[in-house]
């Protein structure tokens, strides 16, 4: 079949089409519909039960294939490979459950899962699924700040933690930010388990804290719980144009046939094969393609605890796929810049074998040509940008890898994947022709997997991405489509910006910077980097009273940021200026701020309150430049 043929069964019949996706898993009881269209996202499967980690564990070793390796742990951190088959994973993961159904969680109940890239974590996040407790993971980059926001607005029963995640040169100990961020919530998590990391004793010293070893010890394996279809098996929370971030809410049933579907048709894994997502369980790149997809088809899943460079050097990677006979690889652009700038001619993998590899999958943020083709050139292998989102869980525009695979372009995200109908739009919703850049919307319903609401913000669900475009989702993304239906993303039409594939909101940074005594006011613009795509630069307007030196100010924001929101935020830099534009209505011209320190030419805006402003934010950034050299 061609990709033509794949969407055309979808279109011609599109509950034919995800049902024989679902016929691929173990359902405890049939579905009324495939897809209720009530709700604007589309409500899956509805009627039926199921169990997320019976599909993922369970239904495989009962098909005989328990002793084949579920999960691969490798961490460069602390040189540490540790193999789990499905019997062992399942084991685990079902001791686990069975702890957290001893303490009282029960179906509904929300986790928070706040821990680093090992073993125990996917654990968690299983042990949640399988009793039908609805996870919550908290990336290890947040600070406490952060960490304390999501403890508000998901209110976990419990938190699981470790005692400390592992960056190069550093150990950040989690329990005191653990600690902090609950002193600062104002909800209290009936419990702390904590997973002790032999590099670092976390200090169990509040009386809700137990360690994770007697947690579980002793606890019986939980079975598998059928929910409906439709419950929540996760919220993942993501930015969004305010400072307080999004839970996303994805169910059971949808998700699973997503998931299912995308691993054998968008990656081509399948139950032998070794698949690995170098990304982080915090995103929900690692939700979707460390932990659900590849256990779901019963493949190898690779849980790699280190960075593309530097542990201890650009082979890592080649190392990694070699170690375990990878077959595809999925990262962000981010991660290949990283490499090509240390090792332009790849010469550190040439000590490994490379044969295994079949594709390398990128996506999180906009893939230059330069980085694809490069890649491709060097690997010899198909290099596919795909494009998606927290909120869409899956690809919305990606290609088939495989028997149907048609011919990549670079600066293209592909095409459209079943079960996303995507449209190019202007403002007022009319459809632009091919090649005009416009907002990128899908038609309703959207496919399976896709969020189901926002975590107690069904309005702000319904407002955020429906009521601009009616009948569609607003992605939040612009670009357009050319004359072979491929999709190109260019940038995003509101205030969230891309750092090294990690989506952050400048409002979120904004809101922390307006805190410091000194500032008035204030803005946050993503400009352009070599390495990360894109890092934060701060616009700070200081009270006329202020007698603080600029570069203390500077300072104090820059350190302000990096513990309420955390390192990932990488703020590193800020400027004074007098004043900020804005139009007339006092809307702050950001778009305008990151094309002035982009260096790009700026057309003035007929809607600017006064265009001499512009001179002088330039004479600032060129004064930052010189005091830099
Ligand atoms: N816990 C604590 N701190 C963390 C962290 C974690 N889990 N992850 C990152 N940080 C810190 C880093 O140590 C760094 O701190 P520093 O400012 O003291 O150096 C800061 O946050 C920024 O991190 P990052 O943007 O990841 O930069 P880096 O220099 O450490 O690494 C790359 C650069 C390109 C190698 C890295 O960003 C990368 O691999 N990105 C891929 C992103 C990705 O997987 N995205 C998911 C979508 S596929
Ligand atoms: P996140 O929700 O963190 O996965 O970030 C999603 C956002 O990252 C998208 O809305 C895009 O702005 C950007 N993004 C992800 N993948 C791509 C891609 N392949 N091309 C362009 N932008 C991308």
């Amino acid at each position: 079949m061609s990709y033509d043929d794949v969407i055309k069964a979808w279109q011609k019949d599109p509950d034919a089409f995800w049902t024989a996706a679902a016929n691929h898993l173990e359902w405890s009881s049939p579905w009324d519909k495939v897809c209720d269209t009530t709700r604007p996202s589309g409500t899956w499967f509805t009627g039926a039960q199921f169990n997320t980690c019976h599909n993922a564990l369970d239904r495989h070793i009962q098909a005989g294939r328990g002793d084949h390796h579920a999960l691969i742990y490798d961490s460069a951190m602390t040189n540490t490979i540790q193999h789990y088959t499905y019997n062992h994973l399942r084991d685990e993961v079902a001791q686990l459950a069975g702890a957290l159904e001893r303490s009282g969680i029960t179906k509904g109940d929300r986790v928070l899962i706040y821990m680093p890239m090992i073993p125990q974590a996917v654990m968690a996040m299983l042990a949640c699924a399988r009793i039908g407790a609805i996870h919550s993971v908290v990336f290890g980059g947040f600070a406490a700040d952060e960490l304390g926001n999501r403890i508000t607005q998901a209110k976990p029963k419990m938190i699981l933690s470790a005692s400390c995640g592992l960056e190069p040169g550093r150990t950040i100990e989690y329990k005191p930010l653990v600690d902090a961020a609950i002193e600062k919530s104002s909800h209290s998590p009936g419990k702390v388990v904590v997973w002790q990391r032999h590099e670092c004793k976390a200090n169990l010293n509040q009386e809700i804290d137990q360690d994770w070893n007697e947690f579980i010890e002793g606890a019986s394996h939980a079975e598998c719980l059928s929910v409906n279809s439709t419950d929540p098996l996760y919220t993942l929370y993501t930015s969004g144009t305010t400072g307080k971030p999004k839970g996303i809410v994805r169910d059971n049933g949808g998700h699973a046939v997503a998931m299912h579907w995308s691993m054998q048709n968008i990656y081509n894994i399948n139950k032998d094969d070794v698949y690995w997502a170098a990304s982080d369980i915090g995103w929900v790149v690692g939700h979707s393609y460390i932990v659900y997809a590849p256990l779901l088809v019963g493949a190898t899943t690779v849980l790699y605890e280190g960075k593309p460079v530097g542990t201890p050097d650009a082979s890592a990677f080649w190392r990694v796929i070699d170690n375990h006979k990878v077959n595809v690889l999925f990262t962000a652009p981010t991660a290949i810049r990283a490499i090509k700038r240390v090792d332009s001619e790849l010469k550190m993998a040439k000590d490994y074998d490379l044969s295994s590899l079949r594709a390398l999958f990128l996506a999180g943020e906009r893939c230059d040509p330069d980085t694809l083709e490069w890649s491709a050139e060097k690997l010899s292998i198909p290099v596919i940008d795909h494009w998606w989102q927290t909120e869409t869980g899956w690809a919305i525009s990606a290609n088939l890898f495989g028997e149907n695979l048609f011919p990549t372009r670079s600066g293209s995200a592909g095409k459209a994947m079943p079960g996303w109908d995507v449209k190019i739009v202007d403002n007022d919703c009319n459809e632009l022709a091919t090649g005009e850049v416009g907002a990128i919307v899908c038609k309703l319903p959207l496919g399976p997997g896709a969020m189901q609401t926002l975590w107690e913000a069904e309005s702000h669900f319904q407002e955020t991405y429906f009521k601009d475009f009616p009948g569609y989702y607003k992605t939040g993304d612009a670009g357009y489509i050319d004359d072979q239906n491929y999709l190109h993303v260019m940038s995003r039409t509101d205030d969230i910006i891309n750092v090294a594939g990690h989506r952050l909101s400048t409002g979120a940074l904004e809101e922390v910077l307006a805190t410091h005594p000194a500032v008035a006011e204030c803005a946050v613009t993503g400009v352009h980097d070599e390495l990360k795509g894109q890092v934060p630069l701060g616009f700070l307007c200081l009270k006329a009273d202020s007698e603080l030196d600029h570069q203390q100010v500077i300072n104090e924001c820059v350190a302000q940021i990096r513990s309420s929101i955390g390192p990932v935020a990488t703020f590193k830099r800020a400027i004074v200026v007098e004043r900020l534009p804005k139009t007339r209505s006092g809307k702050i011209l950001r778009a305008v701020l990151s094309k002035l320190a982009d260096e790009k030419h700026v057309e003035t805006p007929p809607t600017i309150d006064d265009p001499t402003i512009l001179d002088e934010i330039k004479n600032a950034l060129q004064h930052e430049k010189e005091l830099a050299l």
